[in-house]
């Protein structure tokens, strides 16, 4: 069955830039489509250069939290244009990748940029991250890079990455973690049309705490093992995505990423790596 369409309007904006030849939004955006992580932020030095080796570090570091190692079957919830996927062929020896995503457009550009190499095996599939096209227990790890807000449910997600995973399997994921406060915050501001999120990123639930990640993984069947907050890792991303839109000639997007970005700053919004691991009985 075909996976509903959904709306991602700054896809729409990224895949037109790439439609007009535009190789500054090519080298931002076209492998991962994600933020940054700096190890030392304050080195950041505003260049799309040094965006693309902090994108490629995000991806480094969720892998690295899921224990990732040669031989492992792995699936990409979500997975953009490839570029984790693309991470872990370069990176790893006989693996079995599989990346996956409701938007065939991403897909087919995934498919021509990603070939394999030192024994691995890739294939994308068009598919929901909620109701995943994968047999029980066929998985050793399933990672889900800065997506997970834009599933119609965490819940149904956790779920059916529990069912794919092997005993043992490990689950990694990257959030916009709110603080209580973000809510009423958030919830103020995208009232005002300046702000609004929605007309954006698109669909877009950030009003998972910490504690529902806790509760969630309990009634899944998960063991938390892994909290990391890098939110000031990543903050030297805004002013490149904000530059990126108004390139684009996109001031509402820019607008809205700053006011992202504010809540960032002010510790409302926490960007967080998350670990967990089956547990097996
Ligand atoms: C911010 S992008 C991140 C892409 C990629 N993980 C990366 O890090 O480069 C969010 C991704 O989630 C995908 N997505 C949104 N909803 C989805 C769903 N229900 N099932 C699968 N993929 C989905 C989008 O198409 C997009 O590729």
């Amino acid at each position: 069955m075909q996976p509903p369409k959904i709306s991602l309007p700054y896809f729409d904006i990224v895949l037109e830039r790439f439609a007009e030849g535009d190789t500054d939004a090519e080298q931002v955006f076209g492998r991962h489509v994600h933020w940054g992580y700096w190890e030392n932020p304050v080195e950041a030095d505003g260049s799309i250069a040094d965006f693309t080796v902090a994108a490629e570090q995000l991806s480094q570091r969720i892998y690295a939290a899921a224990g990732v190692k040669d031989g492992d079957r792995v699936l990409d919830a979500g997975c953009g244009f490839g570029g984790t996927i693309a991470s872990l062929n370069e990176n790893f020896n006989q693996m079995q990748l599989v990346g996956l995503n409701i938007d065939s457009r991403q897909l087919e550009k995934a498919r021509q940029q990603v070939q394999p190499q030192k024994n691995n095996q890739i294939e994308f599939v068009e598919g929901d991250a909620c109701r995943l096209p994968f047999p029980d227990a066929s998985f050793d790890v399933v990672l889900a890079v800065e997506c997970i807000f834009h599933f119609p449910s965490r819940e149904a997600f956790f779920r059916e990455a529990k069912r794919v995973l092997r005993p043992n399997g490990r689950l990694a994921i990257s959030d916009f973690v709110p603080v209580s406060v973000f809510y009423h915050l958030y919830n103020f501001l995208r009232k005002i049309p300046t702000f609004s999120i929605n007309s954006t990123y698109g669909n877009v639930n950030t009003e998972f705490t910490l504690n529902d990640y806790q509760k969630l993984a309990i009634a899944t069947e998960f063991n938390l093992n892994l909290k990391e907050d890098i939110t000031r890792n990543t903050l030297p991303t805004y002013p490149i995505v904000r530059r990126f839109f108004e390139q684009a000639g996109k001031q509402d997007s820019a607008n809205v990423t700053g006011l992202i970005e504010i809540a960032s700053r002010l510790g409302l919004l926490r960007y967080c790596v998350l670990g967990f691991e089956v547990i097996s009985g």
